[in-house]
């Protein structure tokens, strides 16, 4: 299929283009580069030897998004471009509500001028907010707490009243977990551009020496060690639930959820326990207070991907690990270095 992919430069788009092109898709890529490089995509064409279209260019642009359409004329966009620092969307709310919401509404009357009918959309577990109850499925009410996640959940309702009313189009709606992780080349990886919000790039910027030591944001949750539980997920197995996505978005028409998680969590400390055998090396910390936001626990059921979308995340937590720290020491200054 020849599939747009928006945001194709970032951390979770760039391991994306290489399933996509493993599997014989054609890939275009449209990016701003607010949060990446054009690095990323000349690493992506070594290591796949294959040619990649791309547009530098912004997702809210309708002239912009019109050319790309009647250039590559794709049957399916994979929309990642967006904004997703929680912190900053708190301080920015109408940049990120631009963004965010207007970015998929200029991409959907893109493609409604040109006879695109397929979207696979990145959404966020952020956006189910205080778990009711665990794991959440994808019949858990919605109330997200910040920002960031009412963007994503206002675009979620715009891609499925678009849905309804076309009727003969496809929305795939994914909800990720927390994404870790990198290319088993070491060359693709995560590579924030300031302090890291995340706790596994924060923890691999410690490993590698940039930065003194791990700060733990609470330890009096009520988890089995105090520190909070999340379900992460190897970003290569996101993005091969892409791929799967596609392929169901091909056949289906209409809006559809899926939780796009592993199904287990794992605390703060056991992150760095591992972590720390991977990289062979003791990861300091230090205590602090609750992160405002933060909720104590979350985790997938991911039973709904693995019964329509035929997908299952297969890496384990010292893939994840060993994944991330092999592209960190790699690359200590990320794309820079
Ligand atoms: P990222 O920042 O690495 O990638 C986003 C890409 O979009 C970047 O390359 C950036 O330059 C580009 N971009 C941003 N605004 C744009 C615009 N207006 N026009 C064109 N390009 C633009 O982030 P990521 O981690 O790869 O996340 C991809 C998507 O998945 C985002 O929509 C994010 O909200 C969502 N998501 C991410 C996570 C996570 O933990 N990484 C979790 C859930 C959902
Ligand atoms: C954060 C975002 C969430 C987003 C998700 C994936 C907030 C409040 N939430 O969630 O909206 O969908 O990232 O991008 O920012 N931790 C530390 N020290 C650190 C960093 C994190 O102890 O330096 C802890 C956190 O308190 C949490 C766990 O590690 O218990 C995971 O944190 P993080 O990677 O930021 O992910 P989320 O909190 O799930």
């Amino acid at each position: 299929m020849r599939v747009l992919v928006t945001g194709g430069a970032g951390y979770i788009g760039s391991h994306t283009l290489l399933e996509l092109l493993a599997q014989g898709h054609e890939v275009c890529v449209l990016d701003n580069y607010t949060n990446a490089t054009p690095e990323v995509l000349t690493r992506v064409r070594t290591l796949s030897n294959r040619t990649i279209l791309d547009y530098t260019g912004d997702v809210r642009d309708a002239s912009m998004l019109d050319k790309v359409m009647q250039d590559f004329m794709p049957e399916a966009v994979i929309h990642f471009a967006g904004l997703k620092a929680v912190g900053e969307s708190t301080e920015k709310p109408l940049y990120y509500y631009d963004v965010n919401v207007g970015g998929t509404l200029a991409l959907l009357r893109a493609m409604g001028r040109a006879g695109c009918r397929r979207i696979i959309f990145s959404s966020s577990a952020t956006v189910y907010g205080e778990p009711i109850y665990l794991p959440y499925d994808e019949a858990h009410p919605t109330a997200p707490t910040s920002v960031y996640g009412r963007s994503k959940l206002m675009a979620e309702g715009i891609l499925s009243d678009w849905a309804a009313a076309q009727g003969d189009v496809s929305a795939v709606l994914l909800r990720y977990f927390n994404p870790v992780g990198a290319h088993a080349s070491a060359q693709i990886g995560e590579d924030p551009k300031d302090v890291p919000n995340n706790l596994m790039p924060y923890i691999a910027q410690v490993a590698v020496g940039k930065r003194e030591a791990l700060t733990v944001f609470g330890d009096d949750y009520e988890t089995p060690d105090g520190t909070g539980l999340r379900d992460y997920i190897h970003v290569v197995d996101l993005a091969r639930a892409h791929v799967a996505a596609l392929d169901y978005a091909a056949n289906h028409a209409g809006a559809r959820h899926f939780n796009i998680g592993t199904g287990q969590s794992y605390s703060v400390r056991e992150m760095v326990r591992a972590f720390e055998k991977a990289c062979n090396r003791s990861i300091p910390t230090q205590q602090a207070g609750r992160r405002a936001g933060d909720i104590a626990a979350m985790q997938a059921d991911p039973r709904r991907a693995a019964a329509e979308l035929g997908w299952s995340a297969t890496h384990t937590l010292d893939d994840m690990t060993a994944s991330t720290w092999a592209w960190q020491s790699a690359n200590p200054h990320g794309y820079d270095t």
